[in-house]
C-alpha cells in the first residue's frame, strides 16, 4: 500500500519511517527544501533514538522516499496523512490550523485517485469536518474520506510507542475510511494492539482528553509534593502508595519541576479554548495550566532558597544540569529550565549549564547562561547545582569529584534522581522534590 505523509517533522518522520518498516511504500513530503535535502543525505532534522537507522534501512530497501512535491508525492497513495504543526496561535492559545488547512487545499487540488486523508496532527474537535469541506471544494472526481488518527508518541521513545502502542484510535465516518485504515495498521492488528474505532469528533477529543488527563496527573502529584515538604512526608512513597491502586495506576506520578514539551502545554491550552467556544468550561484543566505555569518559576525560587535567599544569591553561581524538557530529546519547547534560568539570572545569579543534547536549541532561549562542555565543567566554582532534567548521565555523577570542583556542595535535585542519604554522605546539602 502506498502512504503519503505530508509534514516531515517529528510526528510525520517517525510515523512515515515506522509505516515503511511495516512494509508499506511511504513518501514523506515537506515544503522545506532544506529539510528534505538533509533527509535525502541521511541527516535527521531531530534527535530521536533509533530514527536514523530506521530511516536508513527503509530508504535502502526502497520503501521510504522524500520529496517537496506534494502533487507527485500523493499520487497513487491510498492514505494521505496530514502531520504538520498545530502550534498555539499567538495571543489567544487556540491551535493554529493554518498549516493543516493549507495542506488540505493543496491535497484537494492535486488528488488524482481515491484516497483517505488522515489528520495525524493534534487538531481541535471539528477540524476533520473543515478539512473534508476544503477538499470537497476542489475535488469532485475522486472518492475521499477524512479520518482522524491521533498520535500518542512520547519523544525519546517514539519508535517503540509507534510499534507497540497501548492503543490506536481511528475516528472515521464511513466504511471506506475504516477499510483503508485497517489496511494501514494491519501489521499492528496482527500484533494484537488494541484498535478503537470511533466517530471523527470523538477521536479528535480523545487526544486532547488524554494529554489533559496526563498533565493533570503530573500536576496533582506536584502539588502533593509541595504538601509533603510541609508535613514531612515523602512524595515518592505517596506516588507508590497511590499508584499501586489499579484504578489510579503508577505512571505519570513522578513529581518534578512541572511538565513542558511540545504537547502538554499547547494541548491543554487548546482544550481550554475549545471548551470555552462550546460554553462547557473544563475548570480542572484551567487549574492545571495555572498551577504548572507558576511552578516552573517557583522552581527557580527553590534554587534561590538553597543559596540562602534572594539577597544572598546575588553574584553567586549556579550550575544547571539538564535543560531539555525531558531526557533523550534535544527539544527545549516549554522546558522548565527556561523559567528557572530566567528566575536565577533575574536575581543576579551567574548561571552555567550542561545538557547532553539540548544546548544548541537552548542557547538562543537563555542567552545569559554559559553553556559548558560537560557536567564537571559546568559545576566548577558553583555555589549550588540544580538537576533540571533526569538524563542518565547525571544519575551516576562522581559526587566526590563534583565536591572538589564546586565552591559550596549544595545539590538541588528537581527530579529526585538521587537518594538523599547517598548525597548527604558525601557532604552535600541536598534538596529535592517532596522529600525531606
Ligand atoms: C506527551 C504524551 O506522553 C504523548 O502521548 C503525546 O502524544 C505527546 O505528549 P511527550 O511530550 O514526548 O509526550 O513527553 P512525556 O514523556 O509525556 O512528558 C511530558 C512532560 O511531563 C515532561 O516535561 C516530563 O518531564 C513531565 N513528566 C512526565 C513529569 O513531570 N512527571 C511524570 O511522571 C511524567
Amino acid at each position: 500500500m502506498k502512504i503519503a505523509m505530508v509534514g516531515s517533522g517529528y510526528v510525520g518522520l517517525v510515523s512515515g519511517a515506522c509505516f515503511a518498516d511495516f512494509g508499506h511504500d511511504v513518501v514523506c513530503i515537506d515544503k522545506d527544501p532544506a529539510k528534505i535535502d538533509k533527509l535525502l543525505d541521511g541527516i535527521m532534522p531531530i534527535y530521536e533514538p533509533g530514527l536514523e537507522a530506521l530511516v536508513e534501512s527503509n530508504v535502502n530497501a526502497g520503501r521510504l522516499s522524500f520529496t517537496t512535491d506534494l502533487a507527485e508525492g500523493i499520487k497513487d497513495a491510498s492514505a494521505i496523512f496530514i502531520a504538520v504543526g498545530t502550534p498555539s496561535r499567538r495571543g489567544d492559545g487556540h491551535a493554529d490550523l493554518s498549516f493543516v488547512y493549507a495542506v488540505a487545499r493543496e491535497v484537494g487540488q492535486s488528488l488524482s485517485n481515491d484516497a483517505v486523508i488522515v489528520t495525524k496532527s493534534t487538531v481541535p474537535v471539528g477540524t476533520g469536518d473543515e478539512v473534508e469541506r476544503i477538499i470537497g471544494d476542489s475535488c469532485t472526481s475522486h472518492r475521499f474520506s477524512v479520518v482522524s488518527n491521533p498520535e500518542f508518541l512520547r519523544e525519546g521513545a517514539a519508535i517503540g510507542d509507534f510499534k507497540r502502542p497501548d492503543r490506536i484510535v481511528i475516528g472515521a465516518e464511513d466504511e471506506f475510511g475504516r477499510e483503508v485504515m485497517s489496511e494501514v495498521y494491519r501489521p499492528l492488528f496482527l500484533n494484537e494492539s488494541p484498535i478503537l474505532f470511533t466517530g471523527r469528533r470523538t477521536s479528535e477529543l480523545i487526544k486532547y482528553a488524554a494529554n489533559a488527563f496526563l498533565a493533570t496527573k503530573i500536576t496533582f502529584i506536584n502539588e502533593m509534593a509541595d504538601l509533603c515538604e510541609r508535613v514531612g512526608a515523602d512524595v515518592q512513597d505517596v506516588s507508590r502508595g497511590i499508584g499501586m491502586d489499579n484504578r489510579i495506576g503508577s505512571k505519570f506520578l513522578h513529581a518534578g519541576p512541572g511538565y513542558g514539551g511540545s504537547c502538554f502545554p499547547k494541548d491543554t491550552l487548546a482544550l481550554l479554548k475549545t471548551a470555552e467556544d462550546y460554553d462547557s468550561p473544563t475548570r480542572i484543566v484551567e487549574a492545571v495550566v495555572k498551577v504548572n505555569d507558576s511552578r516552573k518559576r517557583a522552581m527557580g525560587r527553590k534554587v534561590l532558597d538553597a543559596l540562602g535567599g534572594m539577597e544572598a544569591a546575588r553574584g553567586k553561581k549556579v550550575a544547571l544540569l539538564g535543560l531539555t524538557f525531558k531526557p533523550n530529546t534535544d527539544d527545549m519547547r516549554d522546558s522548565p529550565a527556561i523559567a528557572i534560568a530566567q528566575a536565577l539570572t533575574d536575581a543576579g545569579v551567574i548561571v552555567s549549564a550542561f545538557d547532553p543534547e539540548g544546548m544548541e536549541q537552548a542557547r538562543p532561549l537563555m542567552p545569559d547562561v554559559t553553556m559548558c562542555d560537560s557536567s564537571y565543567d559546568a559545576v566548577e566554582g558553583a555555589d549550588a547545582i540544580a538537576i533540571v532534567t533526569e538524563w542518565d548521565a547525571f544519575r551516576a555523577l562522581d559526587l566526590g569529584r563534583v565536591k572538589e570542583l564546586v565552591r559550596h556542595p549544595v545539590l538541588v535535585d528537581l527530579r529526585n534522581i538521587y537518594k538523599p542519604e547517598d548525597v548527604r554522605a558525601v557532604g552535600f546539602t541536598y534538596e529535592s522534590i517532596g522529600r525531606s
